[in-house]
């Protein structure tokens, strides 16, 4: 199978090694300096940390929530924001209940290194899912689907893109739109805004809504960029 550990919004790296290199060259102009060296330290450990939760992290809260989900037989699934498909992918073991999966994505390289429909169909094409994937290019605002289609829905780290927070309303109302009724949801974002969803999806007619921070796993750097994890039924 095709790596798909691209990294996901890559400038945020420049967050943590650019003061972290800027401060290093003025060390080595001024001569050493404790408390700038032990800056530079802790700048390095959080652009590890967030390369850790974008290429390992990610995958290990994908692994264990799709673990736990149940399908029905001939689950429809639709991955919204797929990028490289790395939660679709998550769901090769459960081949057999699924009918298809549909990834759309407007595949934007400020948010995932290498970001195409035709790297993200290699990938799949080489996976155990190949034939059940369908790869398109659409705008989570407004999808090209009819309403009550899709048994599970999954959006993974996508939201917080969407500006201002208004948007990401009517993100998920149209996520609501053409998810079935007794259809479920999985909704994976960045940042503690994240949390203003739970209201949101209670309006749309959600139930068993629970919302956890993933904790080390999701921290984009530090514990004070967290992801959480929220899963719900119609
Ligand atoms: C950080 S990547 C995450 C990709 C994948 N879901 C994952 O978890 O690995 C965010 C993805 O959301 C996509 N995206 C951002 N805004 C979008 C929108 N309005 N509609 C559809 N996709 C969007 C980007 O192109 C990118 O592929």
């Amino acid at each position: 199978m095709k790596s798909i550990r691209e990294m996901d919004a890559p400038m945020g790296l420049a967050f943590f090694f650019g003061p972290a290199f800027i401060i290093v060259i003025v060390l080595l102009v001024g001569g050493f300096n404790t408390v700038s060296a032990i800056m530079v330290l802790i700048l390095v450990l959080c652009g590890l940390k967030y390369m850790h939760t974008s290429i390992i992290g990610k995958y290990k809260t994908m692994q264990s929530t799709v673990n736990n989900i149940h399908l029905k037989n001939n689950s429809k699934i639709l991955d919204a924001g797929c990028g490289h498909g790395a939660f679709t992918l998550q769901f090769s073991k459960k081949a057999a209940s699924i009918s298809e999966i549909v990834g759309i994505d407007i595949w934007s390289n400020k948010d995932q290194g290498n970001n195409s429909i035709e790297a993200t169909q290699k990938i799949m094409d080489s996976s155990s899912l190949a034939g059940k994937v369908k790869l398109k290019t659409a705008n989570i605002l407004n999808m090209p689907f009819n309403n009550n289609e899709f048994d599970l829905i999954i959006s993974s780290l996508v939201l917080h893109n969407i500006k201002p927070f208004t948007k990401r309303k009517a993100a998920l109302s149209e996520i609501s739109r053409v998810q079935k009724e007794k259809g479920q949801l999985i909704i994976m974002d960045i940042g503690f805004e994240t949390k203003k969803y739970v209201p949101v999806l209670e309006s749309l007619g959600y139930c068993n809504i629970d919302i956890v921070n993933t904790s080390y796993n999701g921290w984009w750097g530090t514990p004070m960029v967290p992801t959480f994890l929220i899963t719900a039924s119609k």
